[in-house]
C-alpha cells in the first residue's frame, strides 16, 4: 500500500465515521469508531492537527457541530417530554360504559349461587368496571354484637371468606371496594380498643386480595356519558335525597331490603340513586336477628349502562332459595 493510497483511504474513512457519528469526531471519537491507528495517521500527515486540516475541517467546526448535535439531542428530549406529557393530559379519561356494582356478599354467609351468578353476569355483559360497595365478609364473630355459639370461630369465619372471596379475585382482578360495617370490623375494633392502625395489617393481606383490589371510604366512577357515579357504603336510608344533596348519581348497599334504581333531574342532567339489594343466604343463622321483619332481603346486584342504572336481580325459587340460572333486568 503506497502513501497516497493510505493517504485516501484515512480520508474516506474519516469521512465514513463523520457521516455515521454526525459530527468530525475527535482524535478519542476517530480511535473509537475508525479502521486507522493514531501511528498511521501521524505517519501519513504528521499530526491529527494537519490530519483535520487536510480535510477542510477544524476543530472549531468540529466542537460547533457536536454542540449543535447536542443541542438537538437536548431538544428532542425536551420535545418527546413534552408531547408525552401533552399525549397524556390528550388522554381521554377512563371513561366506565359498563359497571357491575355487587355488594353485602356477607361471605361466607352469602347465597350459595352468588358467585356463578356474578360469573354469568360478567360473561354477559363483560364490565369494563366492578366496584363493591362492602360488607364483602360478615365477620359475625368480630361483631360488637353477641357471638351466636353455634356460628363459626372468627379464624374459622375468615378461612371460608378468603376461598369465597378467591373465586372472585379469578374472575373479577380489579375492583373498587368501600369499606363498611362489616368489612371494617378489624380496624373498627382496633379503634374501639385503642390499637393505631399502623399496627393492623391492610385489607388486601388479611384477604389475600390482589394489589388491584383497592378499599376507600368511598369512589367516584366517570362513566361513558361524561356524568360521574358515586359509590358508598351508606350515607342513609333515602338514597334518592343522598344523591340528591351531593349532585351526582349514587350507588349504595348496607340495606339489604333494598333494591332498585330512581332517576332524578336537574336541569337538562338526568341522574339516579340505586340501593344494590344484597347477595346473601338469608337461611343462614348468622341473620336469624331479622327473621322477625315482614321484609325481606333482595338480592341482586345494579348494572350501570353508559349512564344508566340497570336494576339485576338474582331470580330464586322461593322453595329451595336457589337462583333460576335466569338473568332478568328490569
Ligand atoms: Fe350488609
Ligand atoms: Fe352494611
Amino acid at each position: 500500500m503506497d502513501e497516497k493510497s493510505l493517504k485516501d483511504q484515512i480520508l474516506d474513512d474519516l469521512h465514513r465515521v463523520h457521516l455515521e457519528i454526525g459530527f468530525f469526531p475527535s482524535r478519542r471519537q476517530y480511535r473509537e469508531y475508525g479502521k486507522f491507528s493514531s501511528s498511521q495517521i501521524e505517519n501519513v500527515f504528521g499530526s491529527w492537527t494537519s490530519m483535520t486540516l487536510a480535510t477542510g475541517a477544524s476543530h472549531t467546526e468540529g466542537r460547533k457541530r457536536r454542540e449543535e448535535v447536542r443541542g438537538e439531542l437536548a431538544e428532542k428530549i425536551r420535545t418527546d417530554a413534552s408531547s408525552r406529557r401533552e399525549q397524556r393530559l390528550s388522554d381521554p379519561p377512563f371513561l366506565a360504559s359498563r359497571i357491575l356494582v355487587i355488594s353485602d356478599m356477607h361471605a361466607p354467609y352469602h347465597h350459595p349461587d352468588a358467585i356463578n351468578f356474578l360469573k354469568a353476569l360478567n360473561a354477559k355483559f363483560k364490565f369494563d368496571a366492578v366496584v363493591n360497595i362492602g360488607d364483602e365478609v360478615d365477620q359475625h364473630a368480630l361483631s360488637f354484637h353477641d357471638h351466636d355459639p353455634d356460628l363459626l370461630s372468627a379464624g374459622h369465619e375468615l378461612d371460608k371468606a378468603i376461598k369465597t372471596l378467591q373465586e372472585l379475585y379469578k374472575e373479577f382482578p380489579v375492583m373498587k371496594i368501600c369499606e363498611s360495617n362489616h368489612g371494617s370490623l378489624l380496624y373498627r375494633k382496633g379503634l374501639h380498643h385503642g390499637i393505631p392502625r399502623v399496627m393492623l395489617k391492610d385489607y388486601n393481606e388479611v384477604l389475600g386480595a390482589p394489589k388491584e383490589w383497592h378499599w376507600d371510604f368511598e369512589h367516584k366512577l366517570q362513566m361513558s356519558n361524561g356524568e360521574f357515579v358515586l359509590f358508598h357504603h351508606s350515607y342513609g336510608a333515602n338514597v334518592l335525597l343522598q344523591s340528591q344533596r351531593r349532585g351526582m348519581s349514587l350507588v349504595q348497599g348496607h340495606h339489604h331490603t333494598k333494591l332498585g334504581a330512581q332517576t332524578w333531574s336537574n336541569l337538562n342532567r338526568t341522574f339516579f340513586a340505586a340501593q344494590t339489594g344484597c347477595l346473601i343466604d338469608d337461611f343462614s343463622m348468622a341473620f336469624r336477628y331479622n327473621k322477625n321483619n315482614i321484609e325481606r332481603p333482595l338480592l341482586g346486584v345494579i348494572g350501570i349502562f353508559n349512564g344508566h342504572a340497570v336494576t339485576l336481580p338474582m331470580e330464586t325459587d322461593p322453595v329451595h332459595n336457589r337462583w333460576t340460572g335466569k338473568i332478568l333486568p328490569y
